[in-house]
């Protein structure tokens, strides 16, 4: 069985390197059509991309997303992309620090508040490992980097495929409902590929949840990254499982739009998030800001190094406030209200898992 430093040194090769999207699926954001403005009548130095999350105030409404820690490279990674947020006012997400939990030694691979003390910081814990944890221990991984609120992860699709992956899934809202009680700090439940359904969503503000990312499907299939891990291993059953699986999920751009009616304080549209329009289509489906993290990691991989990650992110900004300017919109909160046209597969899972109206029903 590999090691977590093993594991995560496969997941970083396989998501720098290979092909490990959704195959067929896309977020769906693509069915998301904001509304032309051909009278905006302000500059656009005026649009306003600031936002406030988790008490820190962002210079744009965007995440590198939680991904690594636990080995050398993992805590380089770490470093150079939370100097990146720190810079450009970004939030940053940490991998999961189950690694730290079980080995104290390698948690300076987590730290990264000498290179980003003021960027909003993000810990990261599995909801298995969690359960497995007092609300002490779990507090101790918040304070030992410094974070500003805590992921609880949520992943049953890539453990069914990984060998020697978790299989007991049981307790996780249990375990939610207690850290979302005596934590204190915010808890956002965030899954890593596969989203975040409204009867999930539903399940969570019954036990108090305020926080989701809903990581949904159309990015990074964590399923395909385990499946050619199987695959690399020989494991053939696991491999045609996850063959068979690659594509499972809730597209991005669905979880947000169901989310949205349900009064979670923030909710972060991770998942296939490409481009500035992605992010601007998010937020105006109810998004209150994107997260990214393949499409960083390659780029900060690349030969274009750190440069190359920045003029990604820059790209994304630049898109993002010319949406806004041909919406009219001069802020986000703007954006959130901005009329936008659903169509096609959008439309039709919104449709499909929108709760009845109550007038519909008679009621
Ligand atoms: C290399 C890598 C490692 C990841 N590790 C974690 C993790 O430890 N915890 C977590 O919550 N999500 C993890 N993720 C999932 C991402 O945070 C994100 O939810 C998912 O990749 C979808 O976003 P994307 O399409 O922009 O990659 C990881 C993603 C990548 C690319």
């Amino acid at each position: 069985m590999a090691t977590i430093g093993q594991r995560k040194a496969d997941h970083l090769a396989l998501c720098a390197e290979e092909d490990v999207g959704f195959h067929g699926m896309t977020t769906l954001l693509e069915c998301v059509h904001l509304v032309h403005d051909a009278l905006p009548d302000m500059k656009l130095s005026d649009v306003d991309l600031s936002i406030t999350l988790f008490g820190k105030k962002l210079r744009a409404p965007l995440i590198v997303a939680s991904m690594t820690g636990g080995t050398d490279e993992a805590g380089r990674i770490n470093r150079e992309l939370a100097s990146i947020a720190e810079e450009r006012g970004y939030g940053f997400g940490l991998g999961s620090q189950r690694a730290m939990h079980l080995r104290p030694g390698v948690a300076d691979s987590y730290r990264v508040r000498d290179v980003a003390p003021t960027a909003l910081v993000l810990g990261n814990v599995g909801v298995v490992q969690a359960r497995a944890m007092t609300t002490s221990e779990a507090r101790v991984l918040v304070d030992e980097v410094g974070a500003d609120a805590l992921c609880v992860h949520l992943n049953p699709a890539m453990e069914l495929i990984q060998p020697g992956g978790d299989r007991d899934f049981g307790h996780g809202l249990d375990t939610l409902r207690r850290l979302a009680r005596d934590l204190g700090v915010p808890v956002v439940v965030k899954e890593t590929g596969c989203g975040i359904s409204p009867a999930v969503g539903r399940r969570l503000r019954e036990v108090g949840i305020q926080h989701v990312d809903v990581s949904g499907a159309g990015g990074t299939s964590w399923v395909g990254v385990e499946t050619r891990r199987a695959a690399a291993a020989g494991d053939r059953p696991a491999q045609a499982l996850g063959d068979a699986f690659w594509d499972w999920g809730v597209p991005t751009g669905a979880c947000v739009a169901l989310l949205a009616p349900m009064g979670f304080e923030t909710i972060v549209a991770t998942g296939g998030i490409a481009s500035g329009l992605d992010v601007a289509r998010a937020l105006a489906l109810g998004a209150s800001a994107a997260g990214l993290a393949r499409p960083i990691l390659r780029a900060l991989m690349s030969s274009g190094g750190r440069a190359a990650a920045i003029g990604q992110l820059d790209a994304i900004e630049a898109e993002l406030r010319a949406a806004m300017l041909l919406t009219g919109c001069r802020d986000l909160p703007a954006l959130r209200r901005a009329p936008r046209v659903v169509t096609g597969s959008l439309a039709s899972w919104v449709e499909q898992l929108s709760p009845p109206s109550p007038s519909l029903s008679g009621a």
